[in-house]
């Protein structure tokens, strides 16, 4: 199958937040997401996995314009991303799903006028809304139901709302941010299945952002692996489940359970991440990592193509 073109493009982009904690103290600064590249392919589903605190959201947040790059480029079909904004050109092109439903829905607007809110946007007329709004809703199996408020349904029922909302515009990309994190374990599966089953009838593309690595794998065909700021690794789905070539990447499949590293590999990920605001030098991995030599802890990792598609930033390849 030939590779469809991009949609959203990442050129070198870092983000730099500056802390400053109370009036004297000196300013420090933390690069959240540090030198990122990817392309995002007009309906594709591109998962980005990383433990909590690497940087994931904020790519997020970047990719939809609620956050400037400090510096590198964030292009959505080949312009730069113009600010999140009702006015802006991109308005409604890109959307977003969050981990919690209630932050992208007003508690004292109906369901109706929620779904529907996006579509004012793209200067949608009016008459249009309602009924794009009502297919919409009838698509998340909320059939009728528009009129009720967000606190008259389930948590799972809300995430289908929010899709609803984020899939009224027929938008080219949707951020999905941890999307399924907040809810049971037997609602997880119907919310994923529920986005894949959009995707097939409305061909968004899907960056698709989870700690959970059994998550990305079921939903995403090709995945990026994110540790402190950095991709680390970016490869096919298969080619990572069966052969990943970053210790990183292995050690958070051996600690998704059932997958074939499971038994292969210690716990590996024992403790938290470093903190961003004091990285180690070199491959900041290196703290954590089994394999680690002197060169890790000196130098950074160029990246290093393993198998078509399939490429990593680790000495030791
Ligand atoms: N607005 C902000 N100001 C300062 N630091 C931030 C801000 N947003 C995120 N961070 C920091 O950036 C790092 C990455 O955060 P985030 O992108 O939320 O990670 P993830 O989504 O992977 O958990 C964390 O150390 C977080 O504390
Ligand atoms: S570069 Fe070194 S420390 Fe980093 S992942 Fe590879 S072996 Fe481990
Ligand atoms: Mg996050």
């Amino acid at each position: 199958m030939p590779q469809a073109p991009p949609i959203l493009t990442f050129e070198d982009v870092t983000r730099i937040f500056r802390l400053r904690r109370g009036f004297f103290a000196e300013s420090k600064t933390l690069a959240a997401v540090d030198g990122v590249n990817f392309a995002l392919r007009k309906g594709e589903c591109l998962g980005l996995v990383g433990e909590s605190g690497c940087g994931k959201s904020t790519v997020g947040r970047l990719a939809c314009g609620l956050l400037r790059p400090s510096s590198g480029r964030a292009l959505f079909d080949g312009k730069p991303l113009p600010e999140a904004g009702a006015d802006s050109w991109a308005a409604g092109r890109i959307q977003m799903i969050f981990q919690d439903p209630s932050s992208s829905l007003n508690s004292k607007r109906s369901v109706y006028a929620s779904v529907a809110e996006p579509l004012a946007a793209r200067n949608v007329p009016r008459a249009e809304r309602r009924e794009r709004a009502e297919a919409m809703l009838a698509a998340v199996s909320l059939d009728g139901m528009g009129k009720r408020y967000p606190h008259e349904f389930s948590g799972g029922q809300r995430q289908r709302i929010a899709v609803a909302r984020a899939l009224v515009t027929h938008p080219d990309v949707v951020i999905c941010d941890e999307p399924v994190s907040s809810l049971d374990a037997s609602v997880q599966a119907q919310t994923l299945n529920l986005l894949r089953d959009m995707q097939e009838r409305l061909s968004p593309a899907y960056l698709f952002i989870s700690h959970d690595m059994a998550v990305v794998g079921f939903m995403c065909e090709r995945i990026l692996v994110m540790y402190l700021g950095r991709i680390v690794e970016e490869a096919p789905r298969d080619a990572l489940f069966e052969n990943a070539a970053h210790p990183y990447s292995q050690a958070l499949l051996a600690s998704a359970s059932g997958g074939r590293w499971e038994k292969k590999l210690p716990p590996l990920l024992a403790g938290e991440p470093p903190s961003p605001l004091a990285p180690p030098p070199g491959c900041s991995f290196h703290p954590r990592c089994p394999q680690a030599t002197a060169v890790c802890r000196e130098e950074i990792p160029a990246w290093k193509d393993v198998s078509p598609g399939q490429r990593a930033r680790c000495h030791r390849l």
